[in-house]
């Protein structure tokens, strides 16, 4: 109910009035107040008048279910079928595997607003510090082949992109496959695990990490990540990013599942990608090599060429990074 109210404050630009909200939630008056005074609490700043009624007059950046709920409610969710929102957890994508093999529908959302145990991809670490960044996790259980589960992080990464691009104008761009930069500096990190037996896809998990309002970064990892609010000197509302995100991924999802492939996506990625053209290490196991980035193909493979050599490299086996750099 609380998702509810906060909802109708946030969609409505003038008063409501407390019998309206009564009626509307089938709720006593009392039950309105006591619920204002919880939004009030958690940092809402809620004009009441007398005879008028309530208006919200601004919103903090705090995750909630109900901050969660009231903001996926300005998208179409109609594809997304339960929201989990923690706290504090170790790992989301950890969380989503034990929900999705307990039961979990298609297209469960899993958010944390602190991780005490991030992962990133090759084992490594994934900073995650409480109330500025943005962790979460989807699950699907889609009906297409394993080998296909790979594209989806491309597809999440089209998605963290446009999402920031909406709603900061920042110019964010993709590191083929699963890095989001700003500025030539890392500002998400996207890590996709999949449970499957040989033809069939049990489920895919795509846990996407958005440094958003961070003011700073362990000293290891300073000098190649960024955050919206470092590039921006402004500070953002988590749960409006991951609204867009989410929509941007159910749109391109939708496209995706058209012809099983990047077919229909490949061009947007490629003027997304910022190695498009670029010289890169490709970096597999202790082995690496300089070539170019030419393109995606439509499996979501990177096409490099060496030596005058045109030849494709796939994403679970290799990484890339700048020749001068991180990207
Ligand atoms: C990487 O940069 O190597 C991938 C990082 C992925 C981080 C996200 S945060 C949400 C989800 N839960 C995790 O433990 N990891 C992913």
């Amino acid at each position: 109910m609380k998702a509810k109210i906060l909802e109708l404050l946030k969609n409505t630009d003038h008063y409501i009035s407390g019998q309206k909200l009564c009626e509307h939630l089938g709720v006593s008056r009392t039950a309105v107040w006591k619920i204002i005074n919880q939004l009030k609490e958690e940092g809402y700043i809620i004009d009441s008048i007398n005879n008028k009624g309530y208006k919200i007059i601004s919103c903090p950046d705090i995750l909630s279910e109900s901050e969660i709920k009231s903001s996926l409610s300005l998208i179409n969710t109609d594809k997304l079928n339960k929201i989990i929102y923690l706290d504090e957890t170790d790992s989301t994508n950890t969380r989503a595997k034990l929900e999705a093999e307990q039961g979990a529908p298609d297209w469960t959302l899993v958010i944390a607003g602190r991780q005490t145990g991030g992962k990133g991809r090759r084992g490594r670490g994934f900073t995650s510090p409480a109330g500025v960044g943005i962790f979460m996790t989807l699950i699907l259980k889609p009906e297409f082949l394993p080998t296909k589960a790979s594209m989806l992080t491309l597809i999440s990464g089209m998605a963290v992109c446009q999402g920031i691009r909406e709603k900061t104008n920042l110019k964010a761009m993709i590191k083929w496959p699963n890095d989001i930069v700003v500025n030539g500096k890392k500002i998400c990190g996207i890590l996709t695990e999949m449970s499957s037996e040989m033809e069939a896809i049990n489920y895919i998990i795509t846990g996407i990490g958005i440094n958003v309002n961070n003011e700073q970064f362990p000293s290891d990892i300073a000098d190649k990540a960024t955050s919206i609010k470092l590039e921006t000197q402004k500070t953002f509302r988590r749960s409006d990013i991951i609204a867009s995100v989410i929509k941007h991924f159910r749109n391109y999802y939708d496209t995706f599942l058209k012809t099983v492939d990047l077919s229909l996506l490949k061009e947007e990625y490629n003027s997304l990608m910022i190695n498009t053209g670029k010289k890169v290490f490709v970096v597999q196991g202790n082995k690496s090599y300089e070539a170019v980035a030419k393109s995606i193909d439509n499996d979501g493979e990177l096409i490099i060429e060496k030596d005058g050599q045109i030849s494709r490299v796939i994403s679970g086996e290799v990484s890339v990074r700048g020749v001068y750099g991180y990207v």
